[in-house]
């Protein structure tokens, strides 16, 4: 069992303060506190689901619905060969130190920079291992300072199946569930282009030693976006939208000179000075910002922060952490914004031997030379008769050039599961006139981590009006409840006057409260805690005239108002915070 709870920590921060009341309130938590917590995973409740659900619902706004991309929903876990070919089997490692006495393992980078070290962006494992046995970093758990350093994977692995005949790995991205099965998304769309497809879920990664609560966790939920684009046709026609928007970059020449204090410019000019290469990741950099202001993060709390080529994702030709900065954390990543090119579809391509390519019609006819297949029907059909007809159907959507490279290096082709040698398949050149051009699209990534962007939320709306008063300024449409209803008293028909007027407002879609315990004073804490826009007490005027008073959350203001206006009142509240 894991003994790092941060969780739980007692800290007087502004940070530990709204752990704690995270926790007791029911937001989140550290998982399986009863038997000793889990480092790397929590748990939400009430609160917390719709909070997160609201805040989806949002992201949806701003980056689905309003472009008519569309969603999918992919497996969690995946066979070997995807992250094979993907890149991540070779590359999604961290830096790991074991302590040589007690054999405890650490996030070697992390640990040198959480004890003063100096770590050059993109350091090697031996140089990582030089400065660790430089005699003055001890381990926090005994105190040696003799380290062995090393790679660690840092996917989960499994076994899928009873006798563990095919390995496989929780996915540490979204993104591949929409790689892999782009073939068909591009079908479906009838060859739309540019494409954008999103997916919201979980994601795994088996962090080393996360020492840092909800932001580094074991298992996490993703909103991920790739849009596909034409590489020669690569212009965003949404970019005018937002060339204005002034955004706080750190370009990479900054970085590799350690700068902290990001440039101000806009969109337009950080792409005419190749800051950012690329006007999808442009525009999606820009939106990023609008987003996670409307979350109530102040501009000067956000900047973007370029990654060095070398510490980079192996796919990325240029990537920005978007960052928001944290009380405790500092500056932390909430989104990572990524030009994965045609990496992770070529690689996939090349894997499957099949063909990811798009095509966009021509204005010309051109004559162009194309290798055709022969397929030998009668040899294949005598080798595999039961499954002939899925061969022969398989080799046709499989690209030519890639079937003659497997024959020509590997002397076979891998066709549904069956290795095909080479006098199955036979190759002509032929010319032929075409009508339209084929390319394999680029790809520009959006993905932003919900967990994070939670907490971030949380603690930018984490807000003392009076010593031991906490009031969550959460903005409106993110507030998990949004109203709460109090009678005065709970004689002469108050009650059941309150529970009516709590019931009237759940069937008008708001997400009220009925709270009957303790004086008045607490219960408008206990709502304020949790960010309730507006508190509702029932009175004895209410059974005379038929009015309440209600109260707002952040002006304290309370004014009296016809219980036929309640749930206007409140829904046009809400909708007019909205995006
Ligand atoms: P970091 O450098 O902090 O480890 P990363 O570069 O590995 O993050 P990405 O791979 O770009 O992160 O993942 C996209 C987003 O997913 C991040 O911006 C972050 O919001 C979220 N994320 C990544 N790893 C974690 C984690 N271990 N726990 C919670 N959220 C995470
Ligand atoms: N899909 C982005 C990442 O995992 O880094």
């Amino acid at each position: 069992m894991d003994d790092t709870i941060p969780l739980k920590s007692a800290k007087e921060s502004k940070a530990e303060k709204l752990l704690e009341l995270a926790r007791r309130r029911g937001f989140f938590w550290q998982a399986l506190e009863i038997y000793g917590g889990v480092s790397g995973f929590v748990s939400f409740g009430e609160l917390g689901v719709k909070m997160k659900n609201r805040m989806i619902e949002l992201w949806r706004d701003y980056f689905i619905h309003r472009h008519g991309f569309t969603e999918v929903d992919t497996p969690l876990i995946s066979p070997y060969i995807v992250f094979e070919a993907s890149g991540h089997v070779n590359s999604f490692k961290d830096p790991m130190a074991e302590c040589s006495k007690c054999h405890k393992k650490f996030r070697a980078d992390h640990l040198l920079i959480d004890l003063g070290h100096y770590v050059s962006e993109g350091m090697s494992l031996k140089d990582m291992g030089k400065e660790m046995n430089k005699g003055d970093v001890k381990c926090p758990e005994c105190g040696n300072t003799k380290w062995s350093l090393g790679h660690f994977l840092t996917m989960f692995e499994t076994a899928i199946g009873p006798y563990s005949e095919s390995e496989g790995f929780m996915r540490p991205e979204t993104a591949q569930g929409i790689f892999t099965e782009f073939k068909r998304l591009y079908e479906v769309s009838r060859g739309k282009m540019p494409l954008g497809i999103a997916q919201i879920g979980k994601a795994f990664r088996n962090e080393i030693s996360p020492r840092q609560g909800v932001i580094r966790l074991r298992e996490f939920s993703m909103m991920e976006i790739e849009l596909f684009f034409d590489p020669s046709n690569s212009n965003c026609p949404l970019l005018r939208e937002v060339e204005e928007e002034k955004l706080r970059i750190l370009p990479e020449e900054l970085v590799e000179k350690g700068v902290e204090e990001p440039l101000i410019m806009s969109v337009k000019e950080a792409l005419n000075r190749r800051i950012i290469k690329q006007e999808w990741l442009a525009y999606f950099m820009a939106l990023s910002k609008r987003f996670v202001a409307k979350l109530g993060i102040v501009e000067d709390k956000q900047r973007f922060h370029a990654k060095l080529p070398n510490e980079r994702a192996h796919y990325s030709a240029q990537t920005y952490d978007h960052e928001v900065f944290l009380d405790k954390f500092g500056w932390v990543e909430v989104a990572g914004h990524a030009y994965r090119t045609d990496y992770d579809l070529q690689s996939h391509a090349k894997k499957s031997s099949m063909d990811f390519s798009a095509s966009v019609e021509l204005a010309e006819p051109i004559r162009i030379k194309r290798l055709k297949m022969n397929i030998d029907v009668k040899k294949i059909g005598a080798a595999f008769p039961e499954k002939a007809s899925n061969i022969m159907e398989r080799l046709k959507e499989m690209s030519p050039e890639d079937v003659k490279k497997s024959l020509d290096e590997q002397g076979e082709v891998l066709v549904e599961g069956l290795k095909l040698p080479k006098e199955f398949v036979g190759f002509d050149e032929v010319e032929e006139e075409v009508k339209v051009r084929r390319f394999v699209p680029h790809v520009v990534e959006p993905s932003f981590g919900i967990e994070r962007l939670v907490y971030a939320t949380l603690e930018h709306a984490y807000w003392k009006k009076e010593e031991d008063r906490v009031v969550l300024k959460l903005p409106l449409y993110l507030a998990p409840v949004q109203a709460a209803v109090f009678p005065l008293v709970l004689r002469d028909g108050l009650k059941e006057r309150s529970l009516e007027v709590w019931e009237n407002l759940r069937r008008k879609g708001i997400d009220a409260i009925y709270d009957d315990s303790g004086s008045i004073g607490r219960r408008y804490a206990r709502a304020d805690e949790i960010g309730v826009p507006f508190s509702i007490t029932i009175d004895y005027q209410t059974l005379e005239d038929g009015t309440v008073t209600i109260r707002d959350r952040d002006t304290w203001d309370q004014k009296r108002m016809d219980i036929k206006e309640l749930s206007d009142h409140i829904l046009g509240a809400l909708r007019s915070h909205n995006p």
